[in-house]
């Protein structure tokens, strides 16, 4: 795929009298949507800022001298695009040799090389449950992880917990008086919920309870023991909780670096703000004043203390001096989004601007059920743990049904719950509310994640009944001239583009791409299979090329899932 890209751009600057960067160039040039508009289109846009014509003339004047490589079969000028057409024969033969030898490093490039990526999700607050919506968030920010990790980019995880804040103050007070009534072995997290909501009935009825929350968190902040000792109880028994959820995931972290550990690092940021003079009294409050459009940020309360947006801004210090990031990207929900832009304007003032242009707020929409039900208020949170058992349970019925001939059947019940879970998140673009219904989800057809996985499972079992072992086969000797068909061309044509979906999915901070891209190879794959016989082929040449398209398929599929954090299984 690059290849051709760097052909293209080489092709356009022979025609240039002008100086300009090839690498201007080859950024620009897209994979269009439709192959209507040829197989890669080049915006002719930017050149007509430094050659002062308009790109419409730019257009035409490079397709009339542009001189073709045996690679393109024609290029055309429609309203300032220059539309590249490939020459199938020539290019489907260079795009499936590639994806046999590449196998699992298909689609993964190292344009990332030496930079370093933060990205701050899933980030729950302890002591509470862990909900569809921190669900959404550990999915996508995985996601975004592994995305930018093909492109060859260093990843920090960070998980900025929120175990910090007034209310563990109240958690302590509710344990000390009714740990004994509950079983904190089976489900402390839950149990630890219930008692917060208990005692926030009680503190609405009973005014002191605040105040002895209060001197609780005040304890807590000045190192108590009694209160330290708890605090660590509490997230130690949430992390526990939290790190079997990002097990079934693959979710990885780095640092579980939250709210708490900033704790001693706010100082420096008053003290910043203040010698910049840029921190204005407002109503006994200190704030930062952030532009008209927008409330100033509060960084300090009237009483004294510092909020959520304090120990974020103390981790953006933090972040750019320990971690010396590209971009920062935070993934929340769109309940976020002033809080990141006050806090993200108020950073131009603690660090330096290329690590403020970096900062990248990525807020996702809300996770309803079809059947009404999650209200945090009504106290019908849906626990994760009871979908994720729910969803396995139901996979595993689904499995003895089909009469599945597998070994190990907890296994794929585990691969294919988890996987239509997250498949289902990821398909709809991130700011889209999700409306959820775990049957749906599970369905075998349509566009869920069984039925990706369904895909790959068709694609080894040709493998597997043809004898195809990429190992005993020479690539070279496939005759790929053979693929004409115009169900093979646009599954290879689709083949190619994966590594840019990859990218635009990265730089859009947008898995559902991918996710979308997946089900249009699947759904060309179903197509090729139906229309061209693979097994029964009668010519042996036309059967080994079509058997390399059946495993450069298989490949495409697994490490895209892969990469959306969906297992493979062999059997389905
Ligand atoms: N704990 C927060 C929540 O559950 C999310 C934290 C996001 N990260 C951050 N650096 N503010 O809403």
């Amino acid at each position: 795929m690059d290849k051709i890209k760097n052909l293209i751009a080489k092709l356009i600057i022979n025609v240039l009298d002008e100086n300009i960067n090839e690498k201007d160039i080859l950024e620009k040039i897209e994979v269009p949507k439709d192959n209507k508009n040829g197989d890669f289109s080049y915006p002719c846009f930017n050149l007509a800022r430094v050659l002062k014509k308009s790109p419409v003339v730019i257009a035409n004047e490079i397709k009339e001298k542009i001189v073709l490589d045996e690679k393109l079969q024609k290029v055309e000028a429609v309203n300032g695009f220059l539309n590249f057409y490939l020459n199938n024969t020539n290019v489907l033969e260079d795009v499936l040799k590639n994806i046999l030898e590449q196998n699992e490093n298909y689609g993964k490039s190292s344009e990332g090389k030496g930079q370093k990526i933060v990205i701050d999700y899933s980030s729950p607050n302890i002591a509470k449950p862990f909900h569809l919506g921190h669900f959404r968030n550990t999915v996508l920010g995985s996601a975004i992880y592994k995305l930018y990790n093909a492109l060859g980019y260093e990843i920090v995880g960070i998980n900025h917990l929120g175990d910090w804040g007034r209310q563990f103050g109240l958690i302590i007070e509710g344990y000390k008086r009714f740990k004994d009534e509950y079983d904190l072995k089976k489900e402390p997290v839950k149990v630890l919920a219930q008692i917060y909501a208990r005692m926030n009935k009680i503190a609405k009825e009973d005014e002191s309870v605040m105040d002895i929350a209060r001197d609780n968190f005040k304890k807590l902040e000045q190192g108590d023991k009694e209160a330290v000792a708890l605090w660590e109880y509490f997230r130690e028994v949430s992390l526990e909780e939290y790190n079997r959820i990002y097990d079934l995931l693959g979710s990885k972290f780095d640092s579980y670096n939250g709210e708490a550990f900033y704790n001693d690092k706010m100082d420096e940021i008053i003290s910043i703000l203040e010698d910049k003079k840029v921190l204005e009294d407002s109503q006994g409050a200190k704030v930062v004043n952030v532009g008209d459009d927008i409330p100033p940020c509060i960084v300090l309360k009237s009483n004294g203390s510092t909020i959520y947006a304090t120990r974020d801004l103390a981790a953006i210090l933090y972040r750019v001096r320990n971690y010396d990031f590209t971009k920062a990207i935070y993934v929340t929900a769109t309940d976020q989004i002033l809080h990141f832009k006050q806090v993200f304007e108020v950073a131009k003032h603690l660090v330096d601007k290329k690590y403020q242009e970096g900062l990248v707020h990525v807020p996702y929409g809300m996770v309803r059920l079809k059947s009404g039900k999650m209200s945090s208020r009504e106290g019908t949170v849906i626990y994760i743990n009871d979908l994720i058992k729910e969803a396995i349970e139901k996979s595993k019925k689904i499995i003895v049904e089909k009469n599945t001939d597998v070994d190990d059947i907890d296994k794929l019940a585990k691969q294919i719950g988890i996987g239509a879970l997250t498949f289902n998140y990821l398909k709809s673009g991130k700011i889209k509310d999700v409306i959820f219904d775990l049957d749906d989800t599970l369905k075998f057809d349509g566009e869920t994640g069984p039925y990706v996985q369904y895909t790959y499972v068709r694609t080894k079992s040709i493998l597997d009944r043809a004898n195809f072992n990429i190992k005993n086969i020479d690539a070279q000797n496939i005759k790929f001239d053979l693929l004409k068909e115009d169900e093979e061309i646009n599954l290879v044509k689709e083949l190619q583009k994966f590594q840019d979906i990859i990218r635009k999915s990265a730089n859009s901070y947008e898995p559902s791409i991918l996710t979308r891209y997946i089900i249009d190879i699947s759904a060309l794959f179903s197509k090729f299979y139906n229309n061209c016989k693979v097994l029964s082929c009668e010519d042996e040449y036309v059967k080994q090329a079509r058997l390399a398209l059946v495993y450069a398929t298989s490949i495409v599929i697994k490490n895209g899932l892969t990469i959306l954090g969906i297992e493979c299984p062999d059997k389905m």
